[in-house]
């Protein structure tokens, strides 16, 4: 670890609307010696979710916010390179909430284990991580999916988009993904086996779904809200469900967009709509690898990933995923 310094991601101001990169200070400081029962890891992966730019805003949630001068919250992996807990070894391999640094201190609660013989290590932050289990437990718990269903999900390339599709598909259901740009319409159809695909920056999301499910829609997952989500609501089926995953037309909107009015919908199809957080299935988190670890060893499930170099990167990186210039689970190599 000689002449290594930490370089940390600090929050620097509240954005209002779309963050910038000016919200973010980076910092490089001394690498820390842990305390009595706390961890040292050496971060080499840090993913960026959507989640953290709520974070940024002191408002109540699920969780706390960042505080102005903290290092910015973030699922990472690494090494444990330095160890006065009984409970990790210096060279054990782990995944948790250990933020946007490249060396992380811990008491070791919420960081686990990776068990490589599963995939790569930066699979613990992404597909055998927290966007993965999202679209597993989202999409066959909540959704309850039956073959020959009809499923739309947005954001279908994303991280966790592009998770649910292929497992809507492994359910024999029929898959139709909105994205951003004809090049992820391209992919979830051709490389991942969607049954089709909407640009809805380019196309009329309504008329493009009437063409795509003239039966109608039975499952939604929503990663999006927004004109994507007003357009699905207009095509449900008796009884259909919806998970509400995430909302991220909303997160950077400087004035709430309207409540949604037309629950109407829901009565008239007696549909359920449902929010879920990926946290309470914690106690499940193993069902999930396994099945998913398992998936991609039969070659049913694919997984792509954007990987950008260095910590340094991370601010315009973040901005750009919000933005939708990932393709793909957005990823950190970290690198001093
Ligand atoms: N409930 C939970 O426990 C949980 C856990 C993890 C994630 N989530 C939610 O799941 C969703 C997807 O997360 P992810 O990690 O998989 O991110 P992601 O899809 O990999 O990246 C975000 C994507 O959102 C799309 N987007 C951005 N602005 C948009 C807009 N105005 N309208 C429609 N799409 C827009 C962009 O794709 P396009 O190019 O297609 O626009 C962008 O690539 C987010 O809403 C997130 O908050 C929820």
């Amino acid at each position: 670890m000689d002449n290594e310094v930490n370089l940390r991601v600090l929050l620097k101001s509240r954005p209002v609307g779309f963050p910038t990169e000016e919200d973010f200070q980076i910092v490089e400081s001394s690498i820390p010696e842990p305390e009595e029962g706390e961890i040292l890891v050496k971060v080499e992966w840090l993913s960026l979710d959507p989640y953290m730019r709520g974070r940024m805003n002191d408002a109540k949630s699920y969780a706390s916010p960042v505080e102005i001068g903290e290092v910015m919250v973030g699922g990472a992996a690494g090494t444990v390179v330095n160890s006065r807990s009984p409970a990790f070894s210096v060279g054990d391999i782990v995944e948790g909430r250990l933020g946007w640094q490249s060396y992380a201190l811990s008491d070791g609660s919420g960081v686990r284990k990776v068990d490589e013989s599963l995939g790569p290590l930066q699979t613990s932050i992404g597909i055998l991580g927290m966007p993965g289990l999202t679209a597993y437990f989202g999409f066959l718990d909540v959704c309850e999916p039956n073959p020959g269903e009809t499923v739309v999900v947005s954001a279908a390339s994303g991280a966790v988009g592009q998770i649910v599709g292929q497992i809507a598909k492994i359910m024999g259901c029929k898959v139709i993904g909105t994205a951003g740009s004809d090049s992820k319409v391209q992919y979830i159809v051709d490389e991942l086996g969607f049954d089709s695909g909407i640009n809805y920056k380019t196309q009329n999301v309504g008329e493009a779904l009437d063409e795509e499910c003239p039966e109608g829609i039975d499952v939604y997952f929503d990663n999006v809200g927004g004109l994507v989500t007003d357009a699905v609501m207009d095509r449900l089926n008796i009884r259909a469900r919806i998970a509400v995953c995430g909302q991220i037309s909303q997160y950077n909107l400087k004035e709430p967009d309207l409540a949604p009015r037309n629950f109407g919908i829901l009565t008239r199809s007696q549909a359920k709509m449902e929010g879920f957080l990926v946290f309470a299935y914690e106690n499940r988190y193993d069902e999930g690898l396994n099945m998913m670890a398992k998936w991609i060893k039969e070659g049913k499930l694919r997984y792509r990933e954007d990987v950008v170099e260095g910590l340094k990167n991370a601010p315009r990186t973040f901005i750009g995923m919000l933005n939708g210039e990932n393709f793909g689970k957005t990823l950190i190599k970290v690198s001093n």
